[in-house]
């Protein structure tokens, strides 16, 4: 099996799972959270080298106050126990999105976690909080302009290899599989730019049910996909990527 280099997950359906078993929606994010913990163990197993996950996005603030109280709350907890689970996955950690309207104490864990986990090599994780791919891209604009403004870069020189050390996922690879549970077929703002070529993978599965096994599924189809980037494979005239 040829293990994806990088695979990113939208972590979907939590409320539908808890609402088959008659439970609050908050309880599914729970088991989701679990879960969670969990796939990062079998990512590391799997020789996965790169997992970003999709866990709250710029639009998730839309929800009841109720329920975004509960997943600030689970992710309070979920960022202190990934200390541990980042030293036994050797798993260097970063929040990607706009992280500066959590709660100070938030912040301050995921500046933790993030300095903890910093030297780890064995698995890249990335979490996604408050997170949006517009959001990211316009930061990313906002940001270069200064520095064009400043004179630390110029207007005419701007390659995508200049543009992406501005985003969030500056220094890590583009996925190559795009996973989404529960059954919705869409991006939902996720990684607009760094999607551009993954190949995309979709499952009933919902969040707190995909295990080990959905995951070698999604990886043995993958496996499948022919891959182009544009080129036409077996040409020799063309020049391909790996
Ligand atoms: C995904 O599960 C978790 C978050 C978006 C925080 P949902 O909460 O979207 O679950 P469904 O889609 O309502 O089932
Ligand atoms: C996408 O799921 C965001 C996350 C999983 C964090 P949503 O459940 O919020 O997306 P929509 O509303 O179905 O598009
Ligand atoms: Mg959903």
């Amino acid at each position: 099996m040829n293990v994806p280099n990088h695979v990113a997950i939208i972590l979907d359906g939590n409320g539908r799972w808890a609402r088959k078993k008659r439970m609050p929606r908050g309880y599914g994010h729970m088991v989701g959270c679990d879960n969670l913990e969990k796939i990062c163990y079998t990512a590391r197993d799997l020789g996965i080298k790169y997992l970003t996950v999709y866990a709250f996005s710029t639009e998730n603030w839309k929800r009841s106050r109720e329920e975004v109280d509960g997943l600030m709350n689970l992710f309070r907890r979920y960022l202190k126990r990934c200390i541990k689970s980042s030293r036994e996955n050797e798993m260097c950690v970063r929040v990607i999105g706009e992280t500066s309207v959590f709660d100070d104490d938030i912040q301050e864990s995921i500046r933790t976690l993030e300095d903890y986990s910093k030297d780890y090599r064995k698995l890249y994780f990335q979490i996604a909080l408050n997170y949006g791919g517009r959001d990211e891209i316009l930061r990313a604009v906002s940001k270069l302009s200064a520095d064009v403004r400043d004179g630390k870069q110029s207007a005419d020189a701007i390659t995508s290899d200049t543009f992406e050390a501005y985003l969030d996922t500056a220094g890590i690879p583009d996925p190559d599989l795009m996973i989404r549970t529960s059954g919705e077929q869409r991006l939902s703002n996720f990684l607009l730019w760094q999607l551009s070529y993954s190949e995309f993978y979709f499952t009933d599965v919902l969040w707190p049910d995909f295990n080990k096994e959905e995951l070698v599924k999604a990886i043995r189809q993958y496996n499948n996909r022919d891959r182009r980037f544009g080129a036409v494979k077996g040409d020799p005239s063309c020049s391909q990527q790996d």
